[in-house]
């Protein structure tokens, strides 16, 4: 199968496996304590400062919900985007370990600090959950990057009225590639406080990192993690898959591999009449909205999300593991289902070419 649901769908990274593959020998001290992750732990200290507290976890809705829950007391609240994981694809965590969201109105996935401003009471109100944690994605939910002035700013803000930043990084790597721009210069330099740091998506097989960039922030997490089955014994086998995404800048080659992709998935596929692409494609995501009789009838060939339900907005995922091919064949496949379907062209008007028996030649599709 070949699919554009999600960069999840791809598999483990070569490099990365061969890399659990040479931990798995002898034995080695258990809950973290093992070679391995000390040294997956010193390259992220080595990107985000020797201060950075580091801990492991192994899913990216474990590692925002165990971070916010740390930051925040019981009647603390969390300012975030309408369309932050946290709020929609988590299923209700954050709500369910005490913690209250507060959505601020987003344009393309980015919360900005005109929208924050209105969330924050003017003075403390005895009766209303007090905002401790701004909580943003990089890149966004929608394909969208915050640029580093964007951050800095929202940083900013949000430390001059007392509260800390979170970010949640699950396609970090994207980010960074996309903005060409450090890890550091994208989240410390900022004044971001605590990132979810992403590996699963850009070629792992399960490693997440909680990084407390404000050190301070951090003590006790590892107690949050044990009582939230997060400790994982063997964890040598997440430190080596960081080990292995953090050295030669694997991270970046598969980030900027997957980027190249949705950008040419979207400049082809938006070329096909009918296809509009609805938002800007900054990092690895691509949406559109394409004539709906085509959507499952493509979905079957290659799977993706459709985004919106009202709108009938599909999203396209490109991964480390996406080829051109695999480009070239979804839009050969999204043409032709439009073209069999669509009505002909009126003269001079960009149409579908068929042969005798209504197919798109193939050749032509892609001009
Ligand atoms: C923005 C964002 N944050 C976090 C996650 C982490 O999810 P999971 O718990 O599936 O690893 C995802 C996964 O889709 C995501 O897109």
């Amino acid at each position: 199968m070949r699919s554009f649901a999600s960069d999840n769908y791809s598999g483990v990274h070569p490099e990365i496996m061969q890399a659990i593959m040479e931990a798995n020998e002898d034995h080695m001290s258990s809950y973290g304590a093992d070679p391995v992750s000390a040294e997956a732990e010193s390259l992220f200290k080595g990107l985000f400062g020797k201060q950075a507290k580091i801990f492991f976890l192994t899913t990216g809705t474990a590692t925002n919900t165990l971070i916010l829950r740390h930051l925040c007391k019981s009647w603390n609240s969390v300012i975030c985007s309408h369309d932050a994981h946290i709020n929609v694809d988590e299923c209700g965590s954050p709500e369910n370990m005490g913690i209250k969201l507060m959505l601020a109105e987003t344009k393309n996935g980015k919360i900005t600090v005109d929208a924050i401003k209105p969330l924050i009471p003017a003075e403390p109100d005895v009766h209303r959950a007090q905002p401790a944690v701004v909580s943003i994605t990089q890149n966004t939910e929608l394909g969208t990057l915050y640029s580093v002035d964007e951050i800095k700013a929202i940083c900013d803000f949000a430390h001059s009225k007392g509260l800390v930043v979170h970010m949640d990084g699950a396609r970090i790597a994207n980010a960074a590639a996309a903005l060409g721009v450090s890890f550091k210069e994208m989240t410390v330099d900022c004044g971001v406080d605590v990132l979810s740091f992403g590996g699963t998506k850009n070629g792992c097989m399960c490693a997440e990192a909680a990084v407390f960039i404000t050190p301070e922030l951090g003590k006790d997490f590892e107690y949050i993690r044990k009582q939230n089955l997060q400790l994982i014994s063997k964890m040598r086998y997440v430190g080596a898959q960081f080990k292995a995404l953090l050295t030669d800048e694997l991270w970046k080659r598969n980030a900027e591999h997957s980027n190249a992709l949705a950008r040419e998935l979207a400049e082809k596929a938006g070329a096909i009449k009918d296809v509009n692409i609805t938002r800007p494609v900054e990092a690895n995501g691509v949406f559109a909205i394409i004539p709906e009789y085509a959507i499952e009838k493509l979905q079957e060939r290659f799977p993706f999300y459709v985004w919106d339900d009202q709108t009938g907005e599909v999203r396209w995922m490109t991964s480390w593991s996406t080829t051109a091919e695999d480009i070239e064949n979804f839009c050969i496949a999204l043409k032709e289902l439009i073209c069999r379907a669509a009505p002909l062209p009126l003269p001079g008007k960009r149409g579908c070419s068929t042969n005798a028996n209504n197919a798109p030649r193939e050749k032509e599709i892609l001009n």
